[in-house]
């Protein structure tokens, strides 16, 4: 236990370090709110500056280093992941979707500018996530990105997720939505910061299986966050999935089992670093900062 809070603290210095350069790059990316449409700008540039643990950036940027990367282009990587998270998360409050009122310690953004500007704030970010992804000049980050998120990704683990809500759901159903709805964007973020430092093919599946790992631990313990702790300190509305019935692994295995879970495909996921070259300290410190996150 004291080795994982150790390993947090030393992940939570680095995802701040590497947050404080993406979000340079973020506001340079970003149309300025001066430029018309001036709403629409306004409320792309609240949602993405509302805070955030920019956990996909600094997986990317992990990823980068590990395989040597130096181009500066990785931060039109890391500014098209944000951006993407930020649709996601624009989105994933809708009325018609979760319905929530607070993200990122902040109204949410169809609270703060209406539905029609927060559906489209939302489509902008990911159009111009594309865009800026593009400037890589490199073909295998878009694909990644694209796969991660259509209907074979987040959008498909969303749509589920809505459709099972009220049901009862087996685990397997559980599975499918957190992998698709969550793991896969951070599945790409490694991947990406691989591609963008031209790692091996090998290496790019093997950094995968990582991200899948995590990533399914990441929703797990938002699952469990969203039971234990408070809006206050999520900085978004807890107790929000049993209000609505959503199809949890708290829900369908218990608290206790969840918890579990969390720990157990922290461990999968630390012994698949071991077939990676080189030095993979930070990869493990921020798999150790995932299942002990309080938000
Ligand atoms: C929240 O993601 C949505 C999920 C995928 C569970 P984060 O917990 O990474 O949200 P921010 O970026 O820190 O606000
Ligand atoms: C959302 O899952 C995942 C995406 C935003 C794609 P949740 O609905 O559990 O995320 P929170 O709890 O609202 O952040
Ligand atoms: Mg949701
Ligand atoms: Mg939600
Ligand atoms: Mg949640």
């Amino acid at each position: 236990m004291q080795n994982l809070e150790k390993e947090t603290a030393f992940a939570s210095k680095y995802l701040s370090q590497i947050a404080k350069k993406a979000e340079i790059k973020f506001n340079e990316h970003l149309p300025p709110s001066t430029d018309v449409p001036k709403n629409l700008h306004e409320a792309m540039r609240y949602s993405m500056f509302a805070g955030g643990k920019r956990l996909r950036p600094g997986l990317a940027y992990a990823a980068f280093e590990l395989f040597g990367g130096k181009d500066e282009s990785i931060w039109y990587a890391t500014s098209a992941l944000e951006m993407l998270h930020t649709f996601s998360l624009i989105h994933d409050d809708l009325p018609c979707i979760d319905n929530d009122d607070y993200r990122r310690g902040k109204e949410t953004a169809h609270k703060k500018f209406g539905e029609g500007t927060a559906v489209l704030a939302g489509d902008a970010l990911c159009i111009l996530a594309f865009e800026l992804i593009a400037q890589t000049e490199k073909n295998k980050p878009i694909q990644t990105l694209a796969k991660a998120l259509g209907s074979y990704g987040m959008i498909g683990g969303e749509i589920t997720d809505i459709e099972c809500e009220g049901k009862k759901v087996d685990l397997a159903t559980v599975d499918y939505i957190h992998y698709h709805k969550t793991a896969a964007l951070i599945e790409a973020s490694l991947m990406i910061g691989a591609q963008m430092a031209d790692a091996s093919e090998k290496d790019v599946l093997t950094v995968q299986r990582f991200g899948k790992a995590i990533g399914l631990a990441f929703q797990v313990v938002d699952d469990i966050l969203d039971i234990v702790s408070t809006t206050e300190e999520l900085g978004k509305d807890a107790g929000s999935d049993e209000e609505k019935g959503k199809a949890t692994y708290p829900a369908v295995i218990g608290l206790e089992a969840s918890r579990q879970k969390a720990f157990d495909l922290y461990k999968e996921a630390i012994a698949v670093l071991k077939e990676l070259p080189g030095d993979t300290s930070v990869l493990q410190s921020i798999a150790a900062f995932i299942i002990t996150r309080v938000n």
